[in-house]
């Protein structure tokens, strides 16, 4: 079980130092912990959460390893940096940064190169899924990708992200099972977990972990998350 918590664009470096200070009082034994601050705050991550079992993730990740790209960040820099993975194609970057199919296959194709772990987002907006166009969505996003061992997928119907709206167990199961009928690789749920709903979600058979946003701010909601993946 993989818990990662995707903190967009939230909390400078002083605000992640208290967190982590936090955080690595817990004990989370037998859960795959990651938080994904903003860049700015990843150095102070990485440092604090040294020597604990958490991960550090950036939230996106260039594919050249340097170059004239202004404002973009490179699989190399983030491995200098000591971080451990990013997250690439989030919903929000495909719809505010013109983020294409394409550009997420060649962000996750480099990063994995570059040795890091990659959690590539897909999911269908409502009006896809109003539309029956659930599983041509999710064919075209996923299958851009190739499998590898250091890739996971994260299933973030559009409609349910930052809206309290979630998917009920059994449709964001159907949906994971089928993720992996075209990509054989880990599938993480995301879309307003929270603690109280995420023990149903978790329980699914194909429902590998969770990609957390708002829940994933505030220490107790995200540690309480955390233990809802521990196996009861
Ligand atoms: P949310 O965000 O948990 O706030 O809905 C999830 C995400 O965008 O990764």
């Amino acid at each position: 079980m993989l818990i990662a918590g995707n903190w967009k664009m939230y909390k400078g470096p002083a605000e992640t130092a208290a967190f982590c200070t936090a955080l690595r009082e817990r004990d989370f034994s037998g859960v795959d912990v990651v938080v994904c601050p903003p860049f700015v705050s990843l150095a102070i991550a990485v440092q604090l959460l040294a020597g604990t079992e958490i991960g550090v993730a950036a939230q996106n990740v260039h594919w050249e390893p340097e170059g004239a790209f202004t404002g973009e960040i490179s699989a190399p820099m983030l491995r200098e940096l000591g971080v451990y993975g990013a997250i690439v194609g989030h919903s929000e970057r495909r719809q505010h940064f013109g983020e294409t199919d394409e550009a997420v296959a060649q962000r996750a194709r480099a990063a994995l190169d570059a040795g890091l772990f990659v959690i590539a987002c897909v999911g269908e907006t409502e009006n896809e899924r109003e539309a029956g166009e659930t599983e041509d969505v999710l064919r075209r996003q996923v299958s851009v990708l190739e499998a590898d061992e250091n890739l996971v997928v994260a299933y973030e119907p559009v409609w349910a992200i930052g809206t309290g709206k979630t998917a009920t167990p059994e449709l964001a199961q159907e949906a994971h099972a089928f993720v992996k009928s075209v990509l054989g690789a880990p599938v993480l749920y995301g879309g307003s977990v929270k603690p109280e709903n995420a023990r149903d979600l978790l329980a699914q058979p194909d429902v590998d972990g969770a990609l957390v946003g708002g829940a994933s701010l505030d220490v107790e909601s995200f540690a309480a998350i955390c233990q809802a993946a521990l196996p009861s």
